[in-house]
């Protein structure tokens, strides 16, 4: 399986800690965000990974994580040429990917835990079927801020982006898992309001044809997307290290 982190965008909501640096280079605990979702995926058994930024930021990114030797990845680098979304930025990978299933990762979603029997349960589902998706979810107290999934006899039917009534009380956090036909999905959506072509309207097909499955996170999750969630993220991450990533290999 391959992996693709998402890293591109404005951090127009961190303005002005974003006016002059990539919003996924700013620090959650001791390292820059971006490590958090490197690691997870690495951790995972997943080490093939695209990193897709914007232009304005892409040497910044390059410099800090390189071939990617230092963390034990083989990266590969996609510009965004202008934020279109998280739909868009899957979208730039099709070549990567090829027709390997892939988890994509937010380049600002901060885990505690690893998600390894996610990538598990996914491939098995994959063994028999040819289409299919994963998305993870966790309890949270302001699902409007995310996507949220309605269910319906235990399944998800249709997630949807920042509702103002959360039909659950779920949020679909940032790793998400696809077949190849994601990519053709894609082709066929239509900008959202905010001008993004969005990860929920994806998901909502794969539930729509009933090939979409789900799985829950153990441990902690933050997106430090907004000031509020960075703080937060901070906060939970205060203490995190991942012990593969030894100092010496940064000096
Ligand atoms: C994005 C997705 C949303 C998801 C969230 C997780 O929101 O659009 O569905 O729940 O990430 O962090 P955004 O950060 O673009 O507002």
């Amino acid at each position: 399986m391959k992996g693709i982190i998402l890293a591109g965008g404005t951090g127009s909501r961190l303005y002005p800690l974003t006016r002059v640096t990539n919003k996924h280079l700013l620090p959650v605990g001791s390292y820059p965000m971006i490590f958090h979702p490197l690691m997870r995926l690495r951790r995972a058994g997943i080490t093939r990974i695209a990193v897709v930024t914007s232009p304005e930021h892409m040497g910044d990114v390059v410099n800090l994580l390189g071939s990617g030797r230092r963390m034990g990845v083989d990266l590969t680098y996609r510009v965004q040429d202008e934020p279109g979304g998280i739909g868009q930025a899957i979208g730039l990978c099709e070549n990567f990917t090829g027709t390997d299933p892939f988890c994509v990762a937010l380049g600002d979603n901060i885990l505690a835990v690893d998600f390894l029997k996610d990538v598990t349960a996914f491939s098995e589902i994959l063994s028999g079927t040819e289409r299919a998706a994963r998305v993870l979810l966790k309890e949270v107290p302001d699902p409007e801020r995310y996507g949220v999934p309605r269910f319906e006899n235990g399944r998800i039917v249709e997630v949807i982006e920042k509702p103002a009534s959360p039909p659950s009380a779920y949020s679909v956090i940032g790793v998400y898992f696809f077949d190849r036909g994601v990519y053709d999905i894609i082709r066929t959506l239509d900008p959202s309001e905010r001008g993004e072509l969005e990860i929920s309207d994806v998901i909502s097909v794969y539930a729509d044809r009933g090939c979409l499955s789900h799985g829950y996170l153990d441990g902690w999750w933050g997106d430090a997307g907004t000031l509020e969630g960075w703080h937060e993220a901070n906060e939970l991450a205060r203490d995190l290290v991942y012990e593969e990533l030894s100092d010496d290999k940064w000096t």
